[in-house]
């Protein structure tokens, strides 16, 4: 089954065509970051009127790229939640109309399970073990899943206030950095010394969900006491310590919930996902513990951030979990 998916929850307008939810066949990504980086976030009309603009090229680019015409696709998927609601609105107007236009099923996709099924594109359904622990971590949203079967999840925990994402975006901005701020973050924090600063992480009641607000207004008081007087060697070590401290907390509780639930994949989706130190945290722990775990996260950093092929991933599980 050939699905073709928009997305645009935020400020990325895309488009892909999936093959029974791992097989992409084309993914078209327009990001407006750029038009987003003079006021140093989104602003939802904005974005919603961009996606407007460029959604039928994106769309007829995806078709072109994977060689198919309508007759080839089997339906139409939108993210339809969460996100921004006027740029949400967008893409699921377009997806309905181009369905019943081309007399296809349309399908509305959840964002997060989007990024839950990232980490299948590329791959193949008889690769993977369960039960599985998923992280998805973006902007957005910092949720901590078990996945017992393929359509079977619990959500063990989430974040009490801020996702991490957003607090790398609110930290690069205390220092300096441009939109989106997590990669500038990432960058800097090569140059760093993570343990040049002990910042703060909250232990919560329940061990899977998170708090990113406190981290942030650390960093914020941490540049106050400094006088507001950072060198370029400071920058990079506070960049470096709150990367280590954030990537912290979440590898931590992804472990725990692992050994608890008696996992046999661990998986990172979502923009954060992309974050190295992240992805070194788990290997290391893994390979301390002499643990035969398997780490996964998306196959490609374009499926890591947001991407309309996840959604066509998750818009095939649901269909096909429907029609059983
Ligand atoms: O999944 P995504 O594209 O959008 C949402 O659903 O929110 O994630 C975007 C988020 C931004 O906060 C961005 O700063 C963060 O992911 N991000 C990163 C990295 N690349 C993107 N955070 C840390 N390290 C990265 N390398
Ligand atoms: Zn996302």
């Amino acid at each position: 089954m050939r699905i073709l998916a928009i997305e645009t929850s935020c400020d990325e307008t895309a488009a892909a065509i999936v093959e029974n939810g791992t097989k992409v066949l084309s993914n078209v990504i327009a990001s407006q970051s750029q038009i987003h980086q003079i006021t140093g976030g989104v602003v939802p009309e904005v974005a919603a009127r961009e996606h407007i603009k460029v959604l039928p090229y994106i769309y007829k680019e995806a078709l072109n790229k994977a060689g198919l015409s309508w007759a080839d696709i089997d339906a139409i998927a939108a993210t339809e939640t969460p996100g921004l609601i006027s740029s949400l609105l967008m893409g699921i107007q377009t997806a309905r109309t181009l369905a019943k236009v081309h007399n296809k099923p349309y399908i509305g996709v959840n964002h997060i399970a989007g990024h839950v099924y990232s980490n299948w594109l590329d791959r193949k359904d008889d690769e993977f073990q369960f039960p599985i622990v998923t992280l998805t971590v973006s902007g957005g949203h910092n949720n901590l899943y078990l996945m017992h079967s393929v359509t079977e999840m619990e959500l063990l925990g989430q974040t009490q206030d801020d996702a991490a994402g957003e607090a790398f975006d609110k930290v690069a901005k205390m220092l300096g950095l441009n939109y989106p701020g997590g990669p500038e973050i990432a960058k800097l924090a090569t140059q760093g010394n993570e343990n040049a600063f002990k910042l703060p992480i909250p232990h919560l009641q329940n061990p899977f969900d998170f708090s990113f607000s406190g981290l942030k207004t650390a960093v914020l008081y941490l540049i106050r006491d400094l006088d507001n007087q950072l060198s370029n060697e400071t920058k990079a070590d506070i960049a470096a310590s709150f990367q280590f401290t954030a990537t912290k907390a979440l590898a931590d509780s992804l472990l725990s919930a692992a050994k608890t639930f008696k996992a046999r994949e661990i998986h990172l989706a979502g923009g954060v996902s992309a974050n190295l130190r992240l992805r070194a945290q788990i290997e290391d722990s893994l390979s301390l513990a002499k643990s035969d775990l398997t780490l996964r996260y998306p196959n490609l950093i374009e499926y890591c951030t947001d991407n309309a092929a996840m959604i066509a991933a998750a818009g095939f599980r649901d269909i096909t979990n429907k029609n059983r």
